[in-house]
């Protein structure tokens, strides 16, 4: 349920500030050609962030094309657009792997689909006929990261000399992936891909929508946009390599204290008591845990901020709760606000090291349980409740 006026919004939740969206947004757009598109990429509920949300802001700021990993995602934008009575045309991509049996949703749905064999692009192309429509299709090529895409890369341009024939398929573009080890591989990838969009112009095609980069691959290779770059992190506040503009992470997650006690010299704290105290300490205790999207990797590990000052994780991380320890935060009670990270006190990445994986991985899981709180001009515009 989407509720908008609330006013105050307490408990575990997430809080995201769509003016650093904006901010991000116009600083990137200022950065780069004026040519080339950006498709915001919003998979994986665009980096927990809420894929309806986030889709909807980009496109009214000006975003290209809108890019999901699965078919369900872009589906779900669509319906959510079309309930929304808003952006009817806004092209919407698949950049994983989509089966036969879905291709019928796709294009009923006027989803572009990524392809990476004639088999598929025959199967589109009949259907496509049958719905006296067109397919818009993006050929993956592989060019050294081993996941999606055609590898032989004469078959590849063999292949898309016989889909551009095709009456019912548009080849709008050609993309691949960098895996970014470093710049000579990047740089031999690069090349592969220059390789072939010379042999396909070789043979009289054209292909509209040439893209290599995502986040990390447009600020590291300025010259190397094409038409189209695929933004995620950067646009959500992230870059791991510096930036020519200031990036704001958009995202603060947030919990209450609900619980505070005092334990004896001896106790224990949470399952199989991991951690028992040598003196008596103060114990919060917060409503959240790792059904909501923090790691379990944190028990006994790292910290959140209470109060300005860092309050270490103690004992077994638990599905719906976590403690800390506060003995030496005096300004803490019942309802004091617990930053479980933001751009400030608690950067994300440092959680993240501190659990020993990315940024990427904890955004990405946290939970349909937590509400994502949404903040412009330092008031709540709206709250997303997937549960209520
Ligand atoms: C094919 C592809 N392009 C673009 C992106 C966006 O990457 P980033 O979040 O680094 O911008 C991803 C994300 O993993 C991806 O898989």
């Amino acid at each position: 349920m989407i509720k908008k006026d609330i006013q105050n919004f307490l408990g575990t939740r997430v809080e995201i500030n769509l003016d650093l969206l904006k901010r991000n947004f116009t600083e990137l757009k200022k950065n780069i050609d004026p040519k080339v598109k950006i498709a915001g990429v919003v998979k994986a509920n665009a980096y927990g962030h809420d894929l309806h949300t986030i889709s909807d802001e980009l496109v009214m700021l000006g975003c290209d094309y809108l890019m999901v990993a699965s078919l369900r995602e872009a589906l779900s934008i669509r319906k959510y657009f079309e309930k929304e009575k808003s952006h009817p045309s806004v092209p919407i991509m698949v950049m994983g792997a989509t089966t036969q049996s879905d291709f019928e949703l796709a294009i009923k749905a006027n989803i572009t689909l990524t392809l990476f064999s004639l088999e598929d692009a025959n199967r589109l192309n009949a259907l496509a006929l049958d719905l006296k429509t067109t397919a818009k299709v993006h050929v993956k090529m592989d060019t050294g990261f081993n996941r999606l895409g055609y590898k032989d890369h004469r078959l590849m341009v063999e292949d898309i000399q016989k889909m551009v024939q095709m009456p019912a398929i548009y080849v709008e573009g050609l993309f691949t992936h960098l895996a970014l080890t470093d710049r000579d591989s990047d740089a031999i990838q690069f090349r592969k891909f220059d390789d072939v969009i010379s042999a396909l112009q070789a043979i009289g095609i054209e292909i509209p929508l040439k893209h290599v980069c995502d986040s990390i691959g447009t600020i590291a290779y300025p010259e190397r946009q094409y038409d189209l770059v695929r933004m995620g992190a950067l646009l959500y506040g992230y870059c791991s390599r510096p930036t020519p503009f200031e990036l704001s992470p958009i995202m603060n997650f947030k919990t209450n204290i609900s619980a505070i006690k005092w334990i004896e010299a001896g106790e224990g704290v949470s399952y199989d008591s991991t951690y028992i105290v040598n003196e008596k300490r103060k114990i919060a205790t917060l409503p959240v845990g790792y059904a909501d999207g923090l790691p379990r990797m944190l028990s006994n590990q790292g910290y959140f901020i209470v109060s300005g000052m860092k309050a270490p994780i103690v004992g077994l991380m638990c599905m719906d709760q976590c403690m800390v320890d506060v003995t030496h935060i005096s300004d803490c009670e019942v309802g004091s606000e617990v930053i479980l990270f933001d751009s400030k006190a608690l950067p994300l990445v440092l959680l993240a090291s501190q659990a020993k994986t990315n940024r990427n991985e904890i955004l990405s899981r946290i939970s349909m349980r937590v509400p994502r709180v949404f903040f412009k001009e330092d008031k709540i515009c709206k709250i997303v409740d997937y549960l209520l």
